[in-house]
C-alpha cells in the first residue's frame, strides 16, 4: 500500500508480551524488512485500512466470521454462545471445530445489514480469550 505523507516521526515506547514480539519478529524477518519499526509502521497502516473497511460494510450482506479462540478461557464458550443468540435474527448458522486441545475454530455464517454483522464480529473481537476475529461479506443483489 502507498504510504501517507509523512511528514515528520514520533517516536512511541510500547509494552509486549515477549510471545506476542518473538512472532511479530519472526514475520518481519521472513517478509525481509530491514527494522521492526518499518513492521510496525505497516503494521499499524494495515490496522488503520481493516477499521476503514470494516465501516465500509454496508447495506444487505452475507457474511461469514473465522474466528480462533482459546478452550480454556473461563466462561469464553458461554459468552460465545450468548453473543450469538442474541444477535440470532442475522446469525444463520455457526460451525464449531476443535482444532487442539487448547484451541477451537468457529465459523459463523450471517446474513443482514452490514453494520449488524460488523457489531457482531466487534463484540466478538473483544472478548478475552479471544484469539483472532475476521469477517468477509458480500453485497446482496437482486
Ligand atoms: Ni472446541
Amino acid at each position: 500500500m502507498s504510504p501517507e505523507p509523512e511528514s515528520e516521526l514520533s517516536r512511541i515506547g510500547i509494552s509486549l508480551p515477549q510471545g506476542l514480539l518473538d512472532r511479530f519478529d519472526e514475520i518481519i524477518h521472513l517478509r525481509g524488512y530491514s527494522s521492526r519499526s518499518e513492521g510496525i509502521r505497516d503494521s499499524i497502516r494495515a490496522y488503520i485500512t481493516h477499521y476503514q473497511w470494516m465501516a465500509d460494510v454496508k447495506g444487505e450482506r452475507q457474511g461469514v466470521i473465522t474466528m480462533v479462540y482459546d478452550h480454556h478461557q473461563r466462561g469464553l464458550m458461554q459468552t460465545i454462545l450468548d453473543i450469538q443468540h442474541e444477535y440470532g435474527y442475522v446469525i444463520q448458522a455457526s460451525l464449531h471445530s476443535h482444532v487442539t486441545h487448547d484451541r477451537c475454530l468457529e465459523v459463523i455464517l450471517l446474513r443482514g445489514e452490514g453494520s449488524e454483522l460488523k457489531r457482531v464480529a466487534e463484540r466478538l473481537m473483544s472478548q478475552k480469550g479471544v484469539e483472532s476475529v475476521k469477517l468477509t461479506t458480500i453485497a446482496v443483489k437482486d
